[in-house]
């Protein structure tokens, strides 16, 4: 089984807290954090961008995960110079250029991850399994934070993971996005996922402190009793 990790998602984060924040993922040993930056084009809405990764870059060693949900990432990436270590992440379904994209990734020495939104089938991944670290399934609509799990998505991650199992590709990684709540988190780590992107569901949920949550969603994907 691969590792479990908790990417929170940064555009939940209160901005004028930011480096506290920060600060309090770094000694909560958090493994990444989650950059959605979004075109206006291909969801409807804007939201980060490069100097908010850079900015991050700046201030902590914890490495980004970014989350591309842009028209033609491909000639994009160079604008975000990706850094060994970090995660990228581009949509199946925003370039005809796929492979083109997810090679580029990989040159810059970074980890490079396909999206799937929830309409998109697994068999699209068939010909690019050799140029994937991981697959980030959607489990909502991307655009929003604070939307409810598309069901089906359960089940999806099932399928995925044996897809992956079957053709020899148990080190692919399946990250999820959307609505992972602690109840969510819990069934998502048992049909396979492992990379968790906490929002406003999880990790930035108002009722306790951020470090209670963040020991919430780590026992959860570590698989212990809460
Ligand atoms: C979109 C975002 C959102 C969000 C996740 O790609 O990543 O899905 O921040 O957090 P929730 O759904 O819990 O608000
Ligand atoms: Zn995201």
């Amino acid at each position: 089984m691969l590792e479990s990790k908790l990417s929170p998602s940064m555009m939940c984060v209160d901005f004028a807290n930011l480096s506290k924040t920060v600060e309090a993922f770094e000694e909560a040993g958090i493994e990444y954090l989650h950059v959605d930056i979004m075109d206006g084009e291909f969801v409807p809405n804007f939201t980060l961008g490069v100097d908010f990764c850079n900015k991050l870059r700046n201030m902590t060693t914890i490495p980004l995960d970014i989350h591309l949900m842009i028209e033609k990432p491909e000639n994009k990436l160079d604008w975000f110079q990706p850094q060994p270590g970090e995660y990228l992440t581009v949509h199946a379904e925003s370039t005809d250029h796929l492979q083109r994209a997810l090679a580029k990734i990989r040159s810059y020495g970074a980890k490079a991850m396909v999206a799937i939104n929830p309409a998109t089938p697994i068999s699209s991944l068939e010909d690019i399994l050799d140029d994937v670290d991981g697959v980030l399934v959607m489990t909502v609509n991307p655009g929003f934070a604070g939307q409810k799990l598309v069901p089906s998505m359960l089940n999806k991650i099932k399928r995925l993971r044996n897809y992956l199992d079957e053709r020899g590709y148990s080190n692919v990684e399946i990250e999820v996005d959307g609505n992972v709540s602690f109840d969510n988190a819990i069934k998502m780590r048992q049909v396979g996922a492992n990379i968790f992107v906490g929002g406003t569901s999880s990790v930035f949920r108002g009722e306790n402190t951020l470090k209670e949550n963040v020991q919430i969603m780590r026992q959860i994907i570590n698989g212990e009793d809460l």
